[in-house]
């Protein structure tokens, strides 16, 4: 659990990653380490050899050659003073020399392999060292030596190395653990804790963050959830309001849809009324009171599509199509429109029936009453059939064509309306239904030869 949180993967990635370079620095110091014991031990044994210079034959008594040997930490030395003259100091060797090795010309990758050999091996082995003495003392110097001191020696090197690396390792990481808390983890966790707190209330305008992390990219997240709670936090309360308005148009609609429908009434009578003028514009009254009852009735409709949830049944397409064709003949005046419906086999449809009733009719209704305002009149074709993944239903008309302004807003509550009289309802609610489905509603073509709407209802939503 530890190893997932963000200060756990930091604190595991320094401790690898340092000692990942401190393993890099500790090949070649280690390989370093090797030439400079030998180095030291030639320069050792170029001293004791300087010994028999002081003698007149360049020999000295055995024991003091085993002695100066003992000093040197070798068995024997060879001082290549010139071309003629070398210093020897030599004991009988306890085994054959194993291997050469000649400082002079080693490069550093010659000096790491060499290193591991010595490492790798068993310490038995006896090894000759060549290499150039000091102070142009010579032209070369040649010690032999046992390999084990030297190998001894490298392991311990090593191992003080390694020690020194865990504990800068650790040591590092803990640092890093301490600072990635207090810049990163830190706010982080402040951030979250907003936005839970912002969640539980979000139009509490007190929650919002302020921004006060020292990193500058937490800063920047801040700020910029600060913007982001901000906007939610008024568009909330903006919802909130027009909520409440909603509701309160929707009161006032129904109140008043109430008091019209005594008006539509005590209007109905005037027409009986003896006096010619009364009579006269009784109809007009009749007419404006009914489009405001209308206008009451679609608002109260409207407010209540949200809440509709779709009842599913079966029935038949065809008849659905044929009660709609039926009751709009019914409301059409005295201007020649016809309305046919076709539908394809005998469709069933699963849906809403209540609802797709309303929906085809509020499109027909508008065609009708676009053809009706016009002397010619025309036609409207209803069409259905089955598809395999869903039902297809349109409305088609002859006539003139959506009005530029009703095809931006189509589809919006009270904006769609071009019509005198019309609330720019119908098209909106048709539209809710049918998303309610899983369905579209689109307009598939309008212009000079008619307009034709297109119902499409899913078979599983
Ligand atoms: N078949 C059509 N041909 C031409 N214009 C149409 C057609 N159907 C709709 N319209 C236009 O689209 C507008 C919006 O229609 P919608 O049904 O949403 O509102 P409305 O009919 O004006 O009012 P409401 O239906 O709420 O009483 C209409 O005013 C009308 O101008
Ligand atoms: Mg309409």
């Amino acid at each position: 659990m530890f190893l997932k949180s963000l200060t756990g993967r930091f604190l595991l990635l320094t401790i690898i990653f340092v000692m990942l370079a401190e393993v890099l620095i500790f090949v070649p110091s280690v390989a370093r380490f090797r030439v400079d014991y030998l180095q030291e031990r030639l320069e050792r044994s170029q001293i004791a050899s300087l010994a028999l210079l002081a003698t007149p034959n360049d020999m000295v008594e055995p024991e003091l050659e085993a002695e100066l040997l003992d000093n040197a930490g070798v068995l024997n030395i060879v001082l290549r003073r010139d071309e003629m003259r070398e210093l020897i100091l030599s004991q009988p060797m306890p085994a054959m020399v194993d291997r050469d090795y000649d400082l002079r010309m080693a490069g550093p990758l010659t000096l790491i392999n060499d290193t591991f050999a010595t490492l790798m091996g068993d310490g038995d082995r006896v090894i000759r060292v060549i290499g150039a003495p000091v102070k142009g003392a010579g032209l070369l110097i040649e010690i032999a030596l046992y390999e084990r001191p030297l190998r001894a020696a490298i392991v311990d090197y090593g191992l003080r190395i390694l020690t020194l690396s865990a504990v800068i390792s650790v040591l590092t990481a803990s640092l890093l653990f301490f600072a990635v808390r207090r810049f990163v983890v830190s706010p982080i966790t402040r951030l979250v804790n907003n936005i839970k707190a912002y969640e539980k209330a979000p139009e509490d305008g007190r929650r919002l963050i302020k921004p006060k992390a020292g990193v500058t990219e937490l800063f920047d997240a801040e700020t910029a959830l600060r913007s982001m709670q901000k906007q939610l936090t008024q568009s909330l309360r903006q919802k909130e309001r027009l909520a409440a308005l909603g509701s309160a148009v929707s009161k006032i609609s129904h109140d008043l849809r109430n008091i019209l429908t005594t008006a539509q009434l005590l209007a109905d009578r005037m027409e009986t009324s003896d006096d010619p003028r009364v009579q006269k514009s009784a109809p007009k009254l009749v007419n404006s009171i009914s489009r405001a009852v209308n206008l009451c009735e679609s608002t109260l409709g409207y407010g209540k599509v949200g809440e509709t949830v779709p009842m599913i049944t079966e029935f038949s397409m065809k008849h659905l199509l044929n009660d709609i064709v039926e009751s709009e003949l019914l409301a059409v005046n005295d201007t020649p429109v016809s309305i046919t419906s076709q539908v394809e086999g005998d469709v069933r449809l699963a849906a809403d029936k209540e609802q797709i009733y309303r929906v085809m009719s509020n499109i027909v209704r508008n065609a009708r009453q676009v053809l009706e305002a016009r002397p010619e009149g025309g036609q409207i074709s209803l069409y259905g059939c089955e598809q395999s993944d869903g039902w297809l239903m349109s409305v088609r008309d002859n006539g003139p064509g959506l009005p530029m302004r009703a095809q931006d807003n189509l589809f919006e509550a009270f904006k769609g309306s071009v019509r005198k009289g019309g609330s720019g309802l119908g098209l909106a609610i048709s539209a809710e239904l049918v998303q309610g489905h899983g369905g579209t509603l689109k307009v598939s073509q309008t212009g000079e030869a008619g307009t034709e709407f297109q119902v499409w209802l899913p078979k599983s939503s």
